[in-house]
């Protein structure tokens, strides 16, 4: 028998000292959306090990879930011009995003209207003056109108406007671009309600794809996301992180269906870690995106933090390079790993000295296979200057992000290690001989919560 039978379920805490008591702490006042907690216990029933192994889950997954739900498809700055496209695939579903005549961005079913022919090749991208069919010539504009085709004395019941190009909703924010196949969704902002309130676009709008990692996995595209939802797996999976990173203190929230968010913070070792450490000595193994200024060592004064040390360095950095003005930015927004999960699919960072971007998805049309985008983006050049956003490079599933040019290794080893337990993960559900995935019911309330929704799309 464990447990304390005094505290209800999901009331319990760990020990260790709480995100809100580092943000009473911090340097500067934190905003709202980060001291209030949005937290209750939704059941502690196991998660059936079907929707992970049963090929029949996946189908209905693609039935019913896959169209109807926002997803970010690119960025803004991949389409740049009139005719930049970006081709969308998410398992057997191909979607055209396309910079428009007016400026505007288009997307369509990256399917022919006269039989059906894919368009453009799957995880293509480039530039076109009209969108062409490969097969027979069919030829639409920017904005999928059947433009023309050859021979049209043989199809006299063809009439051209009933034959543009399937229209899928297309919406921007924060400079990503989300698409939706299902024509009554609701709006984008609505769906995201309250990321597009608690962090501001521009967080990830003043930035361009600097590294895009497109890593395929061997288990279901929600094994490869849940790895992300927790920080319940970090001393055992990254024990290295104990020594900066708070883990099983880590904050979890979630909101409505779509949104749920953990608060990950850094500068504050691990409850569990056994030696402790003085704050230069946590200071001096910091993990912060951008370490690439730090010429002498810093270090921490009388009195002072890892956690401020770090913060104030990086607002110091930012103005020398006549960037955004930082000065009244609180300490946890810049150094903390504060990541907003939109259903059902991708997670948006918005700590400002590491903005990254995770969307997980099926790949191809079998149920263990998966793709897994990571994107670190990097402030724009200050002059205005136009961006190349980063060329994916895909990896296998034994392939290693240190392999990445531009990786940190450091950062480039804790993927590893995440992405070095998902095949088992997925290998030991067929195997367990139980019906499901038993959660925590405080560190695993965003797996939770997550599935909470997913039932709302997709019958058991
Ligand atoms: S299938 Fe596209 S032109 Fe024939
Ligand atoms: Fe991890």
């Amino acid at each position: 028998m464990s447990g304390n039978s005094d505290i209800r379920p999901g009331d319990a805490r760990c020990p260790g000292i709480s995100v809100q008591d580092l943000l009473d702490d911090d340097s500067r006042p934190v905003p709202d959306y980060l001291t209030t907690e949005s937290y209750f216990f939704l059941g502690d029933k196991d998660i059936a090990f079907s929707r992970y192994t049963s090929p029949d889950y996946f189908r209905r997954e693609l039935e019913q879930l896959w169209p109807k739900v926002w997803q970010w498809a690119c960025r803004e700055e991949h389409i740049p011009e009139t005719g930049d496209y970006v081709v969308y695939d998410v398992g057997p579903y191909s979607i055209l995003v396309v910079r428009a005549e007016d400026g505007g961005i288009r997307a369509f079913r990256n399917a022919c209207t006269h039989r059906g022919t894919k368009l453009r090749p799957s995880y293509s991208s480039g530039s076109i003056e009209h969108i062409r069919c490969p097969y027979h010539g069919w030829t639409f504009n920017l904005d999928g109108d059947l433009a023309s085709f050859p021979c049209e004395w043989d199809f006299p019941h063809v009439d051209p406007k009933d034959y543009a190009l399937g229209a899928v909703q297309v919406d921007t924010w924060g400079g990503f671009v989300f698409i939706n196949m299902d024509p009554d969704a609701p709006p984008l902002r609505e769906y995201m309600a309250p990321l597009p309130e608690h962090v501001d676009s521009a967080v990830f709008a003043n930035r361009y794809v600097a590294i895009h990692v497109q890593k395929e996995l061997d288990c279901n595209w929600k094994i490869a996301s849940e790895a992300f939802l927790e920080a319940y797996h970090v001393m055992e999976t990254h024990s290295q992180l104990m020594r900066t990173n708070g883990d099983a203190n880590t904050q979890y929230d979630f909101y409505g269906d779509n949104v749920n968010r953990l608060i990950n913070v850094a500068g504050s070792p691990s409850a569990f870690l056994q030696e402790p450490m003085t704050e230069q000595e946590i200071l001096d193994c910091f993990l912060i995106g951008d370490r690439s200024d730090v010429g002498e060592k810093l270090l921490v004064p009388e009195g002072g933090t890892a956690r401020k040390v770090m913060a104030q360095f990086y607002r110091d950095m930012v103005a020398k390079r006549g960037g955004t003005d930082l000065s009244r930015v609180s300490d946890s927004e810049i150094v903390d790993s504060i990541a907003y999960f939109v259903f059902p699919n991708q997670q948006f960072f918005s700590g400002i000295s590491f903005p990254i971007v995770y969307r997980f998805r099926p790949l191809g049309m079998q149920h263990d296979k998966s793709l897994f985008d990571l994107i670190i983006l990097k402030q724009r050049p200050l002059d205005g200057s136009p961006v190349e956003p980063a060329e994916p490079v895909r990896l296998k599933p034994e392939e290693s992000y240190t392999i990445v040019p531009g990786m940190d290794p450091y950062v480039g080893h804790v993927y590893d290690q995440d992405t070095g337990n998902m095949e088992a993960a997925q290998e030991g559900a067929m195997t367990s001989g139980r019906a499901g995935a038993t959660l925590g019911n405080y560190q695993e309330i965003r797996i939770r919560h997550m599935h909470r929704t997913l039932e709302k799309y997709v019958r058991d």
